[in-house]
């Protein structure tokens, strides 16, 4: 998920109607424009640990290297690494067969997502790639918001490539493997949910600091939290319930008050990062995301 951000200049000129990129239209990753890439904080459980910065800087630089190169180098994951996914996959996997909506269970198959290894970033791109168009592109850390978002738009998304530290394995306060590969990337194989990620981007691009807030909001609410209907359930789909059991049980817990998605609460919806949800909302579809927040984001030029 990205951070709290400085803006950028608005572009001027927008459409929403491109829906595929071609490799010759992307901007070339080298000129990314990260003004700032987070590393790691304080609170992390391996904050302390000389080892685990070490393995984490190694990794980081890997994914940095992509920048550079275009090219996406996997990474040798130790045995105590891959013990990690493991035990965090196995554990989430059954709670994803009682919460996850069903297109998330199957997508995690068609991308070859397993409890047994770490999936690496390279070979997820190229089924995506065929799938819905969508790219992975590594990351060494968190990025500004606008920057994140505006990925989006030409159908890219940043994930970072390490792992969390062995001592939390329920836990990381920033984004890791686990939550990049379970939470966020088997939705990006669904058509609606990537051109709705992408519109997300396209807002992003030509958004004033108020509309960034509110799309940085819509983006919690769905792509991080969101739940869906089912044939009458209510199902999770969204990358911050997916990858933490922690929050996908309290999810469907008494704790939580499941709303009717409405777009005007969404985006006016205040929340805390660190907190559990009080307030989840509830789509009826991802095609209905997707239009909904077409003609919100279409608006956002005579605003
Ligand atoms: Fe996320």
């Amino acid at each position: 998920m990205p951070t709290e951000s400085a803006s950028t200049t608005a572009e001027a000129d927008f459409s929403v109607s491109n829906y595929r990129v071609k490799d010759t239209e992307l901007p070339a990753f080298k000129d990314m424009p990260f003004e700032d890439i987070e590393e790691l904080h304080l609170d992390h459980p391996g904050a302390s640990d000389e080892e685990y910065r070490k393995r984490r800087d190694h990794i980081a630089s890997l994914s940095k290297k992509f920048r550079e190169t275009g090219v996406i180098t996997d990474v040798d994951y130790t045995e105590e690494e891959q013990g990690i996914w493991r035990h965090v996959a196995t554990r989430l996997e059954e709670l994803h067969q009682k919460y996850a909506s069903p297109f998330y269970l199957k997508a995690k198959k068609d991308l070859g997502i397993t409890t047994e290894r770490i999936p690496q970033l390279s070979e997820m791109n190229r089924r995506l790639k065929e799938l819905t168009g969508f790219r992975l592109a590594p990351i060494e850390g968190l990025v500004a918001t606008r920057a994140f978002l505006s990925w989006l738009s030409w159908r890219v998304m940043l994930s970072t490539q390490y792992i969390r530290h062995h001592s939390r394995p329920d836990y990381t306060p920033e984004p890791d493997i686990v939550h990049e590969s379970i939470g966020h990337i088997p939705m990006f194989t669904n058509p609606a949910f990537a051109d709705y990620s992408q519109f997300v981007g396209h807002g992003a691009r030509i958004a004033n600091d108020k509309q960034l807030e509110e799309l940085g909001r819509l983006y919690w609410f769905t792509v991080e939290f969101g739940l869906v209907e089912h044939e009458g359930e209510i199902k999770a789909y969204g990358a911050g319930l997916l990858s933490s059991y922690g929050e996908l049980e309290h999810a469907f817990s008494d704790e939580v008050e499941r709303r009717p998605f409405d777009l005007e609460q969404v985006i006016n919806h205040d929340y805390t990062y660190s907190d559990m949800q009080p307030v989840l909302y509830v789509i009826t579809s991802y095609a209905e995301l997707k239009e909904v927040t077409r003609k919100y984001i279409e608006s956002f030029g005579s605003k």
